[in-house]
């Protein structure tokens, strides 16, 4: 874990209300690896107490640049939409335990809700050069809140589902998931608390017996398992999501503890 004031290279909105940030950070992407996140100070001079939390969005250890995708929530998050080239931001991190590919699984399903693609890019681009077959689930309520394609790692196939119909599949993410069951070997997610209880009713997951993981975005403290007001009750105890997470298996989680 690295404390660095990076210097912001570009930081545009690339949709509605949800904005791309990338940094230099050298120190930072010679350690990331996809579903970590990082804690970023925002407003000056302490302003916020509390660091905000976001997933590593893509680290590229060749240039040293970092970058964040982010929902515009609150005074954080708008605080950080409008900061500029060569301003610096203070980022603490990488933190988390990350994803895990299983060497056995082929077949890589990610599945995305909305701004949930964060740290689903990274992961791609690591499946991908493992060799995988990654398929990406993208859904989003209206065609102009879907991540855009050309961002989309060369070699994903991907699939869209729009609440309105105005794009892909009218519907749900999660209704592309039969369709894949068969031919995923393990499944990563990323997306609202609603979208993961609906993956965790899905009945063919559990007959097949996936191994499914997914990044819990609860609000956060310290990030850095000191405050312990991260605190989640799962089937193998209590659990920090700083420290033990952010990543967990979708078995795991008693969705009725888990606090936003
Ligand atoms: C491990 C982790 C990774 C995350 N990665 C990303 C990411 O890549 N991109 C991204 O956009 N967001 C991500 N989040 C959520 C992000 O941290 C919050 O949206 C952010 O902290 C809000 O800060 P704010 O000051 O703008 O909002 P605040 O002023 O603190 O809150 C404004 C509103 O946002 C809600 N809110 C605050 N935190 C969360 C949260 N964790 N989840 C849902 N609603 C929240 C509050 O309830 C409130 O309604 C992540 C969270 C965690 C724990
Ligand atoms: S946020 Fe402080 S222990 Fe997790």
């Amino acid at each position: 874990m690295k404390q660095v004031l990076a210097t912001v290279l570009s930081n545009q909105e690339i949709m509605p209300g949800v904005h791309l940030i990338q940094a230099e950070a050298p120190d930072i992407t010679a350690e990331a690896r996809p579903g970590q996140f990082l804690m970023v100070r925002c407003g000056q001079d302490y302003e916020f107490i509390l660091r905000r939390p976001f997933s590593i969005h893509q680290a590229n250890t060749e240039t040293g640049q970092i970058s964040l995708l982010f929902a515009i929530v609150g005074r954080g998050t708008t605080w950080l939409s409008q900061l500029k080239k060569n301003d610096k931001v203070d980022l603490l991190g990488p933190l988390g335990n990350g994803f895990s590919l299983e060497p056995e699984a082929k077949n890589l399903l990610l599945i995305a809700g909305g701004v949930g693609i964060a740290p689903l890019i990274f992961l791609s681009q690591q499946a991908l050069t493992q060799g995988k077959s990654v398929t990406l689930l993208l859904g989003a309520p209206t065609a102009e809140q879907l991540y855009p394609k050309h961002l989309i790692p060369e070699g994903t196939n991907y699939l869209i589902t729009t609440e309105d119909g105005s794009a892909g599949k009218k519907g749900l993410v999660t209704d592309l998931l039969p369709e894949f069951i068969h031919w995923c070997h393990q499944i990563c997610a990323c997306g609202p608390v609603a979208m993961c209880q609906r993956l965790q009713a899905q009945k063919q997951l559990q007959k097949k017996k996936l191994f499914v993981q997914l990044s819990l975005e609860v609000r956060l403290g310290c990030g850095i398992g000191i405050c312990y007001g991260c605190s989640l009750e799962t089937r193998h105890g209590q659990k920090q999501v700083c420290s033990d997470g952010p990543i967990f298996e979708l078995d795991e989680i008693l969705w009725d503890e888990v606090k936003i």
